[in-house]
């Protein structure tokens, strides 16, 4: 069995090639941009381990890894868009750095090399792989447009919030690991329980992201600190402070989400600390990733197999980037 790190080397290795011909090169360098600045590349890891999990590492998995992947930064890519985000991993992000409408084709023409990807693989996965994928990126859509949507609305319940993060993010990290594990042999039911697994995973990773992004170290974080709070996005953050916040602290909290204040960072994140954010965090993260650990657990493989998905959870809630 191979640990996180270094199957994120062989990844790093094997992925960080030229994908895109030359011409033309306004469409083809942002997409190499992008690709070039890195990112953790949690997906295609999962994808790998899942595959470890059951079976040694296959060709296939790979190229789904690489599919998934290339996936994922379209996703970012139109989502940086849409957050009207500066940047990403310590970069200008693409629609910044070359303008809104490249931006929009870089994402495209991504996801067409995603597909390009899969449809090397072996047709006796190509089918489920192909179902798989294409449910989860619908998902993705919907999530996303509920995360715009939840912009506009003043009350969004903690509920509603988890649904919205489990179908933008977890759905992504639960195909990954499910994908692994169809190249690698799995059952049925090994299969759903490592996709709940990586759905629980995924909703922890979320919170902390969303933690992140209100009070990350803006040197290690990569992305904009308080830009979900200047988009007013409906964070764990905010419905718990909306929750527990003093009348006075609420109100100040609805006029800063209305306003244009220049201190609205600010204020929210005191009125956040003051409401104690910190322990909802390790709160929220801690009952996502039990839950997790009980679906690993009922996976029907030895114990001691598992120990590299337990590692890479621990860090993944850990994480300052
Ligand atoms: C960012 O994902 C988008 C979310 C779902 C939170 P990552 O944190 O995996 O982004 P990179 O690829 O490492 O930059
Ligand atoms: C994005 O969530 C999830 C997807 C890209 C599908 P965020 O908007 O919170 O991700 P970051 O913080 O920009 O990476
Ligand atoms: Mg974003
Ligand atoms: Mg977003
Ligand atoms: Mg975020």
């Amino acid at each position: 069995m191979q640990s996180f790190e270094l199957l994120s080397q062989k990844f790093n290795l094997y992925f960080d090639k030229r994908h895109f011909p030359e011409e033309p090169a306004s469409l083809y360098e942002p997409c190499e941009y992008f690709l070039g600045i890195g990112g953790k590349r949690i997906r295609p890891v999962l994808c790998l381990m899942g595959n470890e999990l059951f079976e040694e590492i296959r060709e296939d998995a790979w190229h789904v890894g690489t599919a998934i992947e290339l996936f994922h930064n379209f996703t970012l890519i139109h989502d940086d868009i849409m957050d009207k985000a500066p940047l990403r991993r310590g970069k200008e992000t693409v629609h910044h750095k070359y303008g809104g409408n490249t931006a929009i084709l870089t994402g495209d023409v991504m996801l067409l090399k995603a597909y390009e990807e899969l449809n090397k693989i072996n047709i006796s996965f190509l089918r489920a792989i192909l179902t798989l994928f294409n449910k989860t990126a619908t998902r993705v859509c919907e999530g996303q447009q509920m995360d715009m949507d939840f912009e506009q609305m003043e009350n969004v319940s903690l509920d509603a919030y988890l649904k919205m993060i489990e179908l933008k993010t977890s759905v992504a990290l639960a195909a990954s690991l499910q994908t692994g594990s169809i190249i690698g042999g799995a059952g049925e039911r090994n299969q759903n329980l490592l996709s709940e697994f990586g759905k629980k995973l995924g909703i922890a990773f979320q919170v902390q992201d969303d933690y992140l992004d209100a009070f990350g170290d803006p040197g290690k974080f990569g992305k904009q600190v308080g830009g979900d709070i200047l988009a007013n996005k409906k964070t764990f953050l905010l419905i718990h402070a909306m929750e527990t916040a003093s009348p006075a602290m609420k109100k100040e909290l609805a006029d800063l989400l209305s306003g244009k204040s220049a201190k609205k960072v600010d204020r929210v994140l005191q009125i956040y600390r003051d409401c104690k954010a910190d322990s909802w965090a390790l709160q929220l993260k801690n009952k996502y990733l039990d839950e997790a650990f009980e679906h690993l657990e009922d996976i029907a493989v030895l114990s001691k197999r598992k120990e590299p998905l337990r590692e890479l959870a621990h860090f993944l809630i850990k994480r300052d980037h």
